[in-house]
């Protein structure tokens, strides 16, 4: 890679002249400047003990005398400029390119683990549960692309209490009719309007209720038979419904192990932990795991006092299997910001059991929305949740006027939308909140997905709409390209800082600028009509090829389609 090779060539210069060791950091300037830069003389001072102008001088000249760049210039108090002939750099572009450019093997053999949506069954898929699947698809993208095995689960919440409540909503205020009708919008009906009851029967001093919920619990464990077939008719409903959103998102799994699947056997690993001394048993009969070791002075509560697994119950069995399973080297949770000192916790736990394994949380902040009244609030809390597959039809509306009457497919309408929505999750780093605002998120002129979406549409129109054919370039000037060309060439870099960072945003800041480049780009060139010579032409389409590739990759990354029109 380009920023290697600049790289190797000023550590050379440095070890002739100073016999040093020194890592260089290089950035990209103003290009009236240079089209690289470096603050490395400054770093040299300290060490030296010399002045960093000085030492900047003689770099400068050093990397003069090598022949490969065409101006190495000081500025300030020691900043080295460099400037590459645009030939050089098309060169460059050319002989590193490959159909897997951009990609890279930093995780060979090595398995990570990726754990993403993991939505809860008791109701409607909701906003909620956005972002955990885009950041975590767009994680496990990069780690495809840089070479891990990964492994894909969507740990589901269908344990506990929302099934007693459901049996016991649905008997109450339900029928098998509105069941048939509204599906998961009337469980989710029932579950709400249930909670509420119980809530208040509390608030009165009553249990009638509540020791119902509890009762339809323990029948479901008995194996009672109305329970089971209660569990698999709403479960089914429920799951259903995820999927299909989920298919919607174009998000999926290689594995689906919920929380209802590990109770059991979290159950066992509790015992096993009490046996071992690792847990202690209040004498409620709760068991708690003390983390005091660890620097965190509340314990774990892995089992509630009447025996009953916990999240944490569950979750304790969910590690013990994806070690005895999968032997990850790196488990990555995409999760919400709210649940972090939760996995503080767990993440202690484990060490205290033994596993090795490297624990991330990907957490991210909330998605805010703005009042009628200029105020900022979480978007789900308003009139109780908004729902996935209405956020999804408003978007595929406001997609529709987008494109007007133009001649776009449902398809393409589509991942306009998705677009959209998706790429407004990575416009910041994902532990900032995000305002969600209709305008800007298909802002055809800013930092939106369909901005860059249009972009690539773009490229591949004039593709599509030009012969590209075998002409000889290799006299061809590239000095209009040469903006665009460094561009094309940081995108190797960008992908490796995300992939090492888990920080997607970065490559939709990257697809931004590299729209905004072409675009500039455009308005001083022209591609393919007009006064351009043949040899013009073809140079600039095949740069372009690699641009439109470029285009698709990233977005893929993301998680994100290039529609065919728009
Ligand atoms: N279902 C949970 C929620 O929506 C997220 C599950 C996170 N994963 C885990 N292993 N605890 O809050």
């Amino acid at each position: 890679m380009l920023m290697d090779a600049i790289n190797l060539s000023i550590q050379t210069v440095i070890r002739q002249l100073f016999n040093i060791e020194q890592a260089v950091h290089l950035s990209r300037p103003d290009s009236d400047f240079g089209d690289f830069a470096t603050n490395v003389a400054m770093q040299l001072a300290k060490p030296l003990g010399k002045n960093p102008r000085e030492i900047a001088e003689q770099l400068a000249e050093s990397l003069r005398q090598t022949g490969d760049y065409t101006d190495v210039s000081v500025a300030g108090p020691g900043f080295i400029n460099l400037k590459l002939s645009s030939k050089k750099l098309a060169d460059n572009l050319q002989s590193t390119w490959s159909d897997k450019y951009g990609e890279n093997n930093d995780g060979a053999g090595k398995t990570v683990v990726v754990e993403y949506p993991s939505p809860n069954m008791a109701k409607p898929y909701s906003v909620g549960h956005l972002r955990p699947g885009n950041q975590g698809w767009a994680v496990k993208r990069l780690m495809e692309a840089t070479g891990w095995k990964v492994i894909t689960d969507n740990h589901l919440g269908d344990y506990g209490a929302p099934f007693g409540i459901w049996v016991v909503g649905f008997l109450k205020f339900s029928n098998d009719e509105k069941l048939a009708t509204d599906g998961v919008y009337e469980l989710g009906r029932v579950y709400i309007e249930t909670k509420k009851a119980l809530k208040d029967e509390e608030a009165t001093g009553g249990s009638e209720l509540a020791n119902e919920v509890q009762q339809w619990l323990l029948k479901l464990e008995s194996g009672d038979q109305q329970a089971v077939s209660y569990s698999q008719r709403f479960n089914e409903i429920s799951l259903a419904h995820i999927h299909e959103v989920m298919n919607r998102l174009k998000i999926s799994t290689d594995f689906e192990l919920g929380e209802a699947f590990f109770a059991p056997q979290g159950k066992q690993i509790v015992q096993d932990l009490l046996g071992r001394g690792i847990a202690i048993q209040n004498d409620d009969g709760s068991v708690i795991v003390p983390l005091d070791e660890f620097g965190i002075k509340v314990p774990l509560l892995v089992q509630k006092s009447n025996g009953a697994a916990l999240y944490a119950t569950t979750d304790l069995a969910t590690m013990m299997y994806r070690q005895d399973n999968w032997h990850p080297d790196r488990i990555i949770l995409a999760v919400g910001a709210e649940q972090q000192f939760y996995f503080t916790q767990l993440f202690a736990l484990a060490k205290k059991l033994g596993i090795q394994t490297e624990m991330v949380h990907l957490w991210f902040g909330v998605i805010d929305q703005l009042n009628d009244d200029g105020t900022r609030e979480k978007m789900s809390s308003r009139k109780g949740v908004v729902l996935m597959e209405e956020l999804l039809n408003q978007a595929e509306q406001k997609a529709r006027e987008v494109v007007k009457d133009r001649d776009v497919s449902g398809d393409d309408i589509k991942k306009i939308a998705l677009g959209a929505i998706k790429f407004s999750d990575f416009i910041a780093d994902r532990r900032t909140n995000i305002l969600f605002s209709w305008d800007s998120i298909f802002a055809l002129s800013g930092f939106s997905g369909p901005y860059v979406q249009y972009a690539a549409v773009r490229v591949n129109k004039i593709l599509h709409d030009n012969e590209i054919a075998q002409t000889d370039i290799s006299q061809y000037d590239w000095t209009p390209e040469k903006l665009v060309i460094l561009k094309l060439l940081e995108y190797p870099d960008v992908v490796r800082l995300a992939a090492r960072d888990l920080e997607p945003h970065k490559i939709a800041t990257y697809l931004y600028e590299l729209a905004r480049d072409l675009n500039r780009y455009y308005e001083t060139t022209p591609i393919a009509v007009g006064d351009v010579t043949d040899i013009q032409k073809q140079a600039r389409l095949g740069l372009l090829q690699k641009v439109s590739l470029i285009f698709s990759h990233g977005l893929d990354l993301l998680g994100i389609e290039v529609p065919s029109s728009m």
